[in-house]
């Protein structure tokens, strides 16, 4: 058996696949575009293990992915791939269109003509799980519960605005077709390979490297915040246990307002790696612009995936942070290859 997951040199899909691998003898089919956010450093030491293929190529192309499908013959399909950063999404939403919501109908369509030609027992075991965000359900009130998968969808932006569409996707190809199809719909991930251009790496580098420390507004938005691999082992038990044609809302119970994740990561910066000048980190924080319709809170209600499949987060938002900046500490060359690629393109583009 095998299965075919997407994006997969990006963030979460790598820590996925090093996850997944960790435990598991079944290979992965590993395709991916390499966008600016796709680094094949975050494989490394994949290298010769046969059980990773990985093929650099666009969800969007059905000549290429329909081969893939044909050769390896996949159980399942994980949608990782997608244009991810909110901030890209308002400077140039045309890729989010472009990846999000066409790439992933080309990806649908392909895997749909792959599924229906599948002997009966193996149509029935296949599953398609389409990673999605906490995003798409809008912005809440202080006072409001948490997301429940029966929350409306209302985005915001034109990054959760894509992922909504893609979402709507995958369920019209269950409903529609009858593709067995499962979703997630997670909050904020932190952790090994996270690209600097979200908050939580792009505090630590530019801490360490003597630089500003960015917070849009007044700082007191609020993100519901999980360790990766807690999010990589619910898309495992999802993929396992889930139910076809369900919703699954994954997050840690870990409302944070920005401020004081900020102030939390200059902490444990304080303790394992002090400022030469004896100075606390904190004092590089400096308000800037807002982000345009920036949503005030994300909370995510992961009852049910604790309830129906058992997952719960291994991870604290405490020992999650320490372990966090004790992986960007041991990995400056990693560090290093991130900074000097094309995000260097992206420095200092805020608003104004
Ligand atoms: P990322 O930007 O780090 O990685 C995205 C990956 O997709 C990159 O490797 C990129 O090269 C690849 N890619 C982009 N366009 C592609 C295309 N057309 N064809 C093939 N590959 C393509 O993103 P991430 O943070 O790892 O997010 C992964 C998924 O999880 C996304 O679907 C995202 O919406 C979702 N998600 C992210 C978070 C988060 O906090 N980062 C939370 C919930 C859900
Ligand atoms: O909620 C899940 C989403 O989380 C994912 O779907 C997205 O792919 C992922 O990028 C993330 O989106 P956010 O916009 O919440 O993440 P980001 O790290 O960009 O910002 C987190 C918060 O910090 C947000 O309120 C904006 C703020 N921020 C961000 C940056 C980059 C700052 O205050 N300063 C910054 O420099």
């Amino acid at each position: 058996m095998t299965i075919l997951v997407t994006g997969c040199a990006g963030f979460i899909g790598s820590n996925f696949v090093h996850t997944w691998l960790s435990s598991s003898i079944e290979p992965v089919v590993n395709l991916d575009k390499l966008t600016y956010a796709g680094n094949l450093d975050n494989l490394k030491g994949l290298e010769g293990d046969k059980r990773h293929v990985f093929v650099q190529g666009d969800i969007g192309d059905r000549a290429l992915v329909s081969k893939l499908l044909a050769e390896h013959k996949p159980r399942a399909v994980l949608n990782f791939a997608a244009e991810s950063h909110v901030d890209r999404s308002i400077h140039g939403p045309g890729d989010f269109i472009e990846t999000n919501v066409v790439g992933t109908f080309n990806l649908l369509e392909s895997v749909r003509a792959y599924w229906q030609e599948l002997p009966e027992a193996e149509k029935a075991a296949f599953r398609f799980l389409h990673v999605s965000t906490d995003e798409v359900y809008g912005t809440l009130l202080p006072t409001d519960p948490p997301f429940a998968e029966t929350k409306t969808y209302e985005p915001n932006s034109p990054y959760s605005a894509s992922k909504a569409a893609s979402d709507h996707l995958v369920r019209a190809w269950h409903h529609t077709y009858g593709l067995p199809v499962l979703t997630t719909n997670c909050s904020n991930n932190y952790g090994p390979y996270h690209f600097p251009e979200k908050l939580i790496p792009l505090v630590l580098l530019n801490a360490l490297a003597g630089k500003s420390l960015p917070i849009y507004g007044d700082g007191q938005q609020v993100r519901d915040w999980l360790y990766v691999q807690d999010h990589c082992r619910a898309i495992a038990r999802v993929l396992e246990a889930g139910k076809v044609g369900e919703t699954y809302n994954i997050g840690g119970w870990n409302e944070k307002p920005n401020l004081e994740v900020v102030n939390t990561l200059c902490a444990v910066l304080d303790e394992l790696k002090p400022r030469a000048d004896g100075k606390h980190y904190a004092e590089q924080i400096t308000y800037v612009k807002d982000r345009p319709g920036h949503d005030r809170r994300y909370a995510i209600d992961a009852r049910k995936i604790e309830r129906e499949l058992g997952w719960k987060p291994q991870e604290t938002f405490e020992t999650g942070i320490r372990k966090t900046v004790q992986w960007y500490l041991a990995n400056q060359a990693w560090v290093e290859g991130v900074t000097s690629g094309a995000y260097r393109q992206w420095v200092g583009k805020q608003y104004g």
